[in-house]
C-alpha cells in the first residue's frame, strides 16, 4: 500500500458501548463552569461535597499520624486488605455500632472503591441491583462498568424522602442481587427511621439479597439521635457496610475508606473470598493514610461538634431561603451537607443550572443527574460555604427566579 493510502485511512478506537449512557453530573457540569472561569468569570462551587473547599480543616492529629507514618518509612505497598491497626479500629467501631457476625473488614480507596469491589465480587453481567432514585450516581456508573443494571426504587419526597417500600418490593425480580441504602442520604439529606431499615432488611432476607449500606455521612446527622446501621438491625442478612474518612474527618483527598461485611459465615464465605481476591490483585489502598484510621476513630472527636454546629446553621439558612424563594420547595435535610429542592419551572433542570451558572456564576447540580421521578425538577445544593457566601448565592438564585419565572 502507498503512503497516501495509509495517511487517509482513519481507524477510530471504538470506546466501550456499555458506558455510552454513563454520566457523572456533579463533575460533568463543572466543565462548563471551568470554561467560564478561564474567560475571567469565577463561579461559586455549590456542586462538590468537599468540605476542604470551604472553612473546614483536617484535624491536626490526623495529619501528624500520616506524616509520622511517612517519616517511619510506611511508603511501600500496604497489606492488601489493610494494615492491622486500621482493620482493628474499623472492626471495633462496627461492634460499637451494634454490628455482629462480622465476616470481613477491608480498607479501600474510599467508599468508592468499596462499592467497586463489593459489586464486582457479587454481580454477573445482566444481573441488577436495586438503587435509590434519586441516587448518588457512582452506583450506576460501577454497575455499567460491570454490564449489570441499576433498577431504581423510588424515594418519596412527600414522605421526607423515605424509601417507598411498596415500590422497592415491586422492583425485586429474577436477577436482582442487592439493594443499596444510602443513610444519611446524598442527595436528599434524609435519615431513615429504624422501621424503614427493618422493612428493607426483611425484604433482603426474604429474597436472599445483599444490602450495600453507604454510611459515609453517618457522623454528620444534624438532628436527634445518630443514624442506626442497618447491619445492626439484621445480623442474619448479608450486609456490606461502607464508610470512610472523607467527609466526617475532612480528608476526601486521602482516599481512605472501608467495608465491613456482616451476616452468616457459611453464606458469605465465597463472596468474601472473591472480594479478597480482587483486593489482592489491586495491591493495596494508600498506605501512610491508613495510620490515620485509629486516631480518627479512637482519638479526639472535638472537631465534629464545630462541624455539626456550622452545618446546622447553614442548613437552617438554606431552608429559610428555600421557603422565601418563589417556585422552590425543599424537604429539610437531616444529615450530610446537601439540600435537594424541587423547582416548579417550565423547561429542564439542566437548562436551569446552566443558565444560572452563566448569568449568576453559581454552580449547583441538576436533579436529573441523580435520577428523579418523571416530570420532577430539582437541584442539588451543597451548603458547606460560610453563611455570608450562602447568603450571596441564595440572593443570586432568588434574583434569577424573579428575572425568569415571575
Ligand atoms: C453517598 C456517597 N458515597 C460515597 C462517596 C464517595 O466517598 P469516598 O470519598 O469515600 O470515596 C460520596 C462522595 O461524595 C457520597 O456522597
Amino acid at each position: 500500500m502507498g503512503t497516501a493510502g495509509r495517511i487517509n485511512r482513519v481507524r477510530e478506537v471504538l470506546a466501550a458501548a456499555r458506558l455510552e449512557h454513563v454520566r457523572y453530573a456533579i463533575r460533568d457540569i463543572a466543565v462548563l463552569a471551568e470554561q467560564l472561569a478561564c474567560e475571567g468569570k469565577p463561579f461559586l462551587p455549590l456542586n462538590i461535597g468537599d468540605p476542604l473547599l470551604f472553612d473546614f480543616q483536617t484535624p491536626p492529629h490526623l495529619i501528624e499520624a500520616v506524616t509520622k507514618a511517612m517519616r517511619d518509612g510506611k511508603n511501600g505497598y500496604a497489606p492488601s486488605l489493610g494494615i492491622d491497626e486500621a482493620l482493628e479500629a474499623v472492626r471495633a467501631e462496627a461492634e460499637r455500632n451494634g454490628i455482629r457476625d462480622i465476616q470481613g473488614v477491608f480498607i479501600t480507596q474510599g467508599v468508592s472503591e468499596a462499592v467497586e469491589v463489593g459489586f464486582a465480587a457479587l454481580l454477573n453481567p445482566g444481573e441488577n441491583v436495586v438503587t435509590p432514585c434519586p441516587e448518588y450516581p457512582l452506583y450506576s456508573l460501577v454497575l455499567a462498568q460491570l454490564g449489570a443494571q441499576p433498577n431504581s426504587y423510588r424515594l418519596s419526597e412527600e414522605s421526607g424522602w423515605e424509601p417507598d417500600l411498596e415500590h422497592l418490593a415491586s422492583r425485586i425480580f429474577t436477577g436482582t442481587r442487592a439493594i443499596i441504602v444510602g443513610n444519611p442520604n446524598n442527595p436528599t439529606g434524609a435519615v431513615y427511621s429504624r422501621r424503614t431499615l427493618e422493612a428493607i432488611a426483611e425484604l433482603a432476607r426474604q429474597h436472599n439479597l445483599v444490602i450495600f449500606a453507604d454510611e459515609i455521612y453517618s457522623k454528620l446527622a444534624l438532628d436527634g439521635e445518630p443514624p442506626v446501621s442497618i447491619a445492626a438491625l439484621a445480623p442474619d442478612v448479608p450486609v456490606v457496610t461502607m464508610n470512610g474518612l472523607s467527609k466526617a474527618y475532612m480528608v476526601p483527598g486521602w482516599r481512605l475508606g472501608w467495608a465491613v461485611v456482616s451476616g452468616r459465615g457459611v453464606e458469605l464465605k465465597a463472596y468474601v473470598e472473591w472480594m479478597q481476591k480482587l483486593l489482592r490483585a489491586r495491591l493495596s489502598a494508600n498506605h501512610p493514610e491508613q495510620y490515620a484510621v485509629r486516631p480518627a476513630l479512637e482519638g479526639p472527636q472535638d472537631h465534629l461538634q464545630e462541624v455539626l454546629a456550622k452545618l446546622r446553621r447553614r442548613r437552617d439558612l438554606t431552608m429559610k431561603w428555600c421557603h422565601a424563594i418563589p417556585r422552590l420547595s425543599c424537604v429539610a435535610p437531616r444529615g450530610g451537607f446537601y439540600a435537594f429542592p424541587q423547582l416548579d419551572i417550565p423547561g429542564s433542570d439542566e437548562d436551569f443550572v446552566k443558565q444560572l451558572l452563566i448569568e449568576k456564576q453559581i454552580l449547583v447540580v441538576h436533579g436529573s443527574g441523580f435520577c428523579q421521578a418523571p416530570g420532577a425538577q430539582h437541584i442539588r445544593i451543597v451548603f458547606l460555604p460560610d453563611e455570608a457566601t450562602l447568603e450571596r448565592a441564595y440572593t443570586g438564585i432568588a434574583a434569577f427566579m424573579r428575572e425568569h419565572y415571575s
